[in-house]
């Protein structure tokens, strides 16, 4: 049962947003366009698609039953269900967090440069010099510190005073500025090559193991599933909140924005003729492209990159808190610390650690691979093997303020059986290949 003291959302509006929000951020602009582009376009999106409906949305709806049923951060909320046995599997969510939103701050303190640089003297001249000397070293940290300085502000502020009046502000302003400039995207000359390409599923690119995996890697990680972000975020719900009502609108709201990603970064790319820069995508890929494409429209290309680089980052922003609040919560109930004491020494030992993705560009991939094709699937695993079968009544939880219980059959069956399977298959594939890279990182063979 939730303790009485537990903070609640001040609205259902807030948790909506702060739920969108932790699902919508560099995942569905950077991370996605960038896959799509690297790993063929839309035959990826499919496999994306099918992977959020049929093992993320299930998961997702599993994180919000044990958050609201607990009440309580992601180690606890494990052992109140499933005894203290199940505790190390929320301390890896914990463990999960750290990792991501080391690296996580540090892609979106490039997004925090590139907009202060619109701002101030244009989009850079020369993007691929101009990307290589501010992705790594000195300059990558210090926005990173800015960055993580800024989140740890707001989860100080506490969950109605910082998380949620943040992001009631913030998210209809990212969905205003997505569809902006996507709209803006269509009137070029040119654009329909990029939707030939984003849009024409050539179903033969995705049959390798490769993008199967990415393309699970990505559903969890858009999602903000794995790690207990939802969960976390679902123990301060009340207990009348329609969950799948809500599971199904968050999982809706982030493909939408994904799909809407996809619409103003390929068109603006192809039109003008860039697509060479994108074809052997790597992570940077977006922050070199981009850029050329906004300096060569002139002044309007200076609005419009201004107003991409801070959709990304309120998204950036609203995703690192959540990530930032795992953390924090499962200190504060873990350790018995105040929320103030837990944001500033975890912040900071995030902070610390996202210094070796700031220094390289290679330690920052590795990062985010380990962390998206190995840890997040585990979690997603684990997550649907415990509410499908250790959890004890998961239809008694879930039921209060759903809308009957038709579907509830269907959802325990993907928890027992497709969930697992889909995951211990992909993982299979994706265990040994992250392995190599990281054996190579460490060999430097990369
Ligand atoms: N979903 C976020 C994004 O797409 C990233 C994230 C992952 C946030 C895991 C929280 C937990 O950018």
């Amino acid at each position: 049962m939730a303790t009485a003291s537990r903070e609640q959302w001040g609205s259902s509006f807030g948790f909506l947003a702060a739920a969108v929000g932790s699902a919508v951020g560099l995942g569905n602009m950077w991370r996605f366009s960038y896959l799509t582009a690297e790993k063929g376009g839309a035959a990826f999106v499919v496999l994306y698609l099918l992977f959020t409906a049929l093992v993320g949305l299930p998961v997702l709806l599993a994180e919000l039953t044990l958050g609201r049923g607990a009440g309580k951060s992601p180690i606890e909320a494990l052992a109140h269900y499933g005894g203290p046995r199940w505790k190390p599997l929320g301390a890896l969510f914990v463990a999960t967090g750290f990792v991501i939103l080391a690296y996580y701050s540090v892609i979106a303190g490039w997004t925090v440069r590139y907009a202060l640089e619109a701002l101030t003297v244009g989009m850079p001249a020369d993007p691929g010099a101009h990307f290589g000397a501010i992705s790594e070293g000195l300059p990558a940290f210090l926005f990173h510190i800015f960055f993580m300085g800024v989140t740890m502000l707001i989860v100080a502020g506490g969950v109605t005073k910082g998380i949620e009046r943040v992001s009631i502000v913030a998210m209809p302003m990212l969905f205003a500025l997505v569809i902006g400039i996507a709209l803006y995207a269509a009137t070029l000359d040119g654009a329909g090559a990029g939707y030939r390409y984003y849009l024409n599923a050539e179903i033969s690119n995705a049959l390798s193991m490769d993008v199967v995996v990415s393309a699970a890697g990505q559903a969890f990680f858009s999602l903000s599933l794995g790690m207990g972000a939802m969960l976390t975020f679902a123990s301060y719900l009340p207990r009348d909140s329609n969950l799948p009502a809500e599971a199904v609108t968050v999982a809706l709201s982030d493909f939408g924005v994904a799909f809407l990603a996809g619409l103003m970064v390929f068109p603006i790319i192809f039109a003008l003729g860039l697509q060479n820069d994108v074809s052997d995508s790597t992570l940077g890929a977006l922050f070199v492209a981009l850029p050329k494409a906004f300096s060569s429209m002139g002044g309007v290309g200076r609005v419009i990159g201004l107003a991409f680089f801070i959709a990304l980052i309120v998204g950036a922003l609203t995703s690192a808190i959540s990530l930032l609040e795992v953390v924090v919560s499962a200190t504060v109930d873990g350790l018995g610390w105040t929320r103030r004491r837990a944001v500033f020494v975890m912040g900071g030992l995030i902070t610390g650690l996202g210094a070796a993705a700031a220094w390289s560009l290679a330690i920052l991939d590795v990062m985010d691979q380990v962390a998206n094709n190995i840890l997040l699937l585990v979690g997603g695993f684990s997550l649907a093997i415990f509410v499908g079968w250790v959890m004890p009544d998961p239809r008694g939880e879930v039921e209060p303020g759903s809308p009957g219980l038709g579907w509830f059959g269907g959802w325990r069956f993907l928890l027992r059986y497709v969930v697992p399977v889909v995951l211990a298959i992909v993982l299979w594939h994706s265990v040994p290949s992250t392995a190599v890279n990281l054996w190579k990182l460490v060999t430097g063979e990369g």
